[in-house]
């Protein structure tokens, strides 16, 4: 079927994390979190309302075709023969985060995080009491890549126990090449680190580029590493709270697993069982056309900001559905860039500041929404810099 990702569906009264604050203010329009304003497959949906007309909703099982669906899936989207037994089900993947940090490294120890980066792994690493450590990405030609002389001096910390590798990466949007991730991994290997690699965002990969699991790199890296998936940001789904770790080697996957069961993490909702399996083997028809829309929308943002609003640049993501915004020119501090999109503009995106700690002038923009409301945002802040500008000419001109 040919999906309409133009629709504008009002999300306001739906309980919408994202919209939330948005309620009683029908003029801004909410671009932060992590989720697209767009319907979920049509399958999932008939599979959910379905299940729902049952009318019991006792504890659930997953059964042996919900982790077929999911290796078919790894499979068939990036050629990653994997085996049933390394699959984990956890209820999201900071969940999933939280527990293997608390599994595979104490209290005080250090994780390497590669800013920016997506905020929650500050809080999850330091909510459970362990350190955050920073190998900062580097700005190289207009896209970022990582600085493996410092990553290698932080490796050899001897409280490092964690790198926490984030594939694609939010809010950069980089997909990391083969031999990126071939050095990263030989490094943690030399050192001894596990790598824990976030790939939600696998299956939002735009032309040109692959995504590589690291874990399918070699047998040796496998046997190192704890990789995270979710339907969420594939099918729209996050809400849903269902994701996967894949974990190869035993001695890693057991501890973890029990480490969930401890916690009574490894039931899933009754829905998700339907939804997810239903996703994963009838979504690819959606999701093909989702990502010619995103791609759509990233073409209409660069070419818009580079005619029209020059004081903003796109650093254009390879992947994901979120653009990172460097917005120096507009020569704003902090808390002013903020108030200036928030109250100027009428758009809340997320600050570069909390994903960056100590940076400043940059905004992540979710692009995942209705072309309308895109240009929309685009026309706003399009007057609101020309408004600020003339301004500002004006008050120099009366000086
Ligand atoms: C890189 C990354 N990891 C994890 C998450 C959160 O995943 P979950 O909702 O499954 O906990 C997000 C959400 O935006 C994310 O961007």
């Amino acid at each position: 079927m040919r999906y309409d990702f133009d629709q504008v569906i009002d999300r306001r009264g739906s309980n919408s994390l994202k919209w939330a604050d948005a309620e009683d203010d029908p003029d801004i329009v909410i671009q932060d979190l992590g989720d697209m304003d767009f319907k979920s497959p049509q399958p999932v949906i008939k599979a959910i309302k379905n299940r729902v007309k049952h009318g019991i909703y006792g504890y659930a099982q997953r059964p042996e075709s919900y982790y077929h669906a999911i290796m078919g899936w790894i499979y068939q989207r990036h050629g990653w023969e994997i085996d049933r037994d390394w699959l984990i089900y956890t209820p999201g993947v900071l969940i999933a985060l939280a527990v293997a940090l608390r599994t595979f490294s104490r209290p005080g120890d250090k994780i390497i995080v590669q800013s920016p980066v997506y905020h929650l792994f500050f809080n999850i690493i330091r909510n459970n009491g362990r350190q955050v450590l920073i190998n900062p990405l580097q700005m190289k030609d207009n896209r970022y890549v990582m600085d493996f002389e410092d990553l290698d001096a932080k490796l050899e910390d001897t409280r490092t126990r964690i790198l926490l590798l984030c594939s694609p990466h939010n809010p950069t949007g980089r997909v990391w090449e083969e031999d990126e991730l071939k050095k990263l991994a030989h490094l943690c290997l030399k050192h001894n680190v596990i790598i824990i690699s976030d790939e939600v965002y696998s299956d939002i990969i735009f032309k040109g580029h692959r995504h590589i699991p690291i874990a399918d790199l070699d047998e040796e890296i496998s046997s190192k590493t704890i990789t995270c998936i979710s339907p969420g940001k594939t099918f729209n789904l996050s809400g849903v709270r269902a994701s996967t770790l894949i974990i190869e080697n035993p001695v890693l996957r057991d501890p973890f697993a029990h480490g969930m069961i401890d916690m009574d993490l490894d039931i899933s909702n009754i829905f998700d069982v339907t939804a997810i399996e239903t996703a994963y083997r009838r979504g690819t028809e959606w999701l093909d056309q989702v990502l010619a829309y995103l791609e759509g929308n990233l073409d209409f943002l660069d070419s818009y900001l580079k005619e029209r609003i020059q004081q903003i640049k796109l650093v254009r993501p390879q992947g994901t559905f979120l653009a990172w915004l460097d917005c120096q020119g507009l020569e704003m501090d902090v808390i002013a860039l903020r108030r200036f999109m928030i109250d100027k503009a009428r758009v809340r995106f997320s600050d570069g500041v909390i994903v960056n700690p100590g940076a400043r002038g940059f905004q992540r923009m979710n692009f995942a929404c209705p072309r309308s409301v895109l240009k929309h945002v685009l026309k706003n802040i399009e007057m609101a810099v020309e408004q600020t500008y003339v301004k500002n000419k004006a008050a120099k001109y009366t000086l």
